[in-house]
């Protein structure tokens, strides 16, 4: 089994989770494309939905479907978020942002009654932090931005080298105008810590750590497919 199979396998097994009239939460990213590729199919069918999508290439593409969407303004409550991960533990604690949609992810999945991953089973982890964690911060500052989160990730445990994102040679810019810092921290012993302490320096907007949001990941693998429920 590819990976490319993995992640359609897992999004086709999320799909099993939609139902009619429910207000879905569109994740970012290639497994997420697959499982809103797959939405899109059913609401050809005539499934009736309606979705936020979590970056403006999720919106393409689900526009380019015809699935109909929404704005968290008008719909502040979803039943389902489904969308991709970088790194999972066991108890679904996530690193997400390797697309640079973080923030629009985060908001989408605290509006959401029920998160579900999906991800190929590569992705599950021991111990989070193989995977760079990303951090979207304001372009003000960044420097003075940078230097605080280096202080903070040593106080919670986690050294590493951190790097302003460059995509293509150039500066990458998030859907809301930021920029992203990776912290190739290699090991996160307490996320919960990590995740308390960035969240208090002025500059940063957000964190790629989904603490306490998803409620099950689908992870495809060669053997099939593992179902993880917190
Ligand atoms: C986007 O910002 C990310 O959070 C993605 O959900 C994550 O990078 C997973 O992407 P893939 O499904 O492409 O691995």
């Amino acid at each position: 089994m590819t990976p490319d199979e993995a992640k359609e396998a897992a999004a086709r097994e999320a799909l099993q989770h939609v139902s009619e009239g429910m207000k879905i939460g569109l994740g970012t990213g290639s497994t997420a494309e697959k499982f809103v590729a797959g939405l899109g199919e059913m609401v050809a069918d005539g499934l009736n939905v309606v979705c936020v999508p979590t970056s403006e290439a999720t919106r393409e593409q689900a526009e380019s479907l015809n699935i109909p969407l929404t704005r968290l303004d008008e719909e502040p409550v979803l039943d389902l978020t489904v969308d991709g991960a970088d790194e999972l533990d066991a108890n679904l604690t996530l690193i997400k942002g390797g697309g640079g949609a973080l923030l629009r992810e985060k908001i989408v999945a605290s509006s959401s009654k029920q998160m579900i991953v999906i991800a190929d089973h590569t992705k599950k982890v021991e111990t989070l932090g193989a995977f760079s964690l990303p951090v979207e911060i304001v372009p003000f500052g960044v420097k003075a931005t940078a230097m605080k989160l280096e202080h903070a990730g040593k106080w919670a445990g986690c050294n590493g080298a951190l790097a302003l994102r460059i995509r293509d040679g150039e500066l990458f810019v998030t859907d809301n105008g930021n920029v992203i810092i990776d912290c190739a921290f290699g090991t996160i012993p307490d996320a919960q810590k990590l995740a308390s302490v960035i969240s208090t320096i002025p500059g940063v907007v957000d964190h790629g750590l989904f603490i306490g949001m998803a409620g099950m990941a689908i992870l495809g693998g060669p053997d099939g497919l593992e179902i993880i429920e917190s």
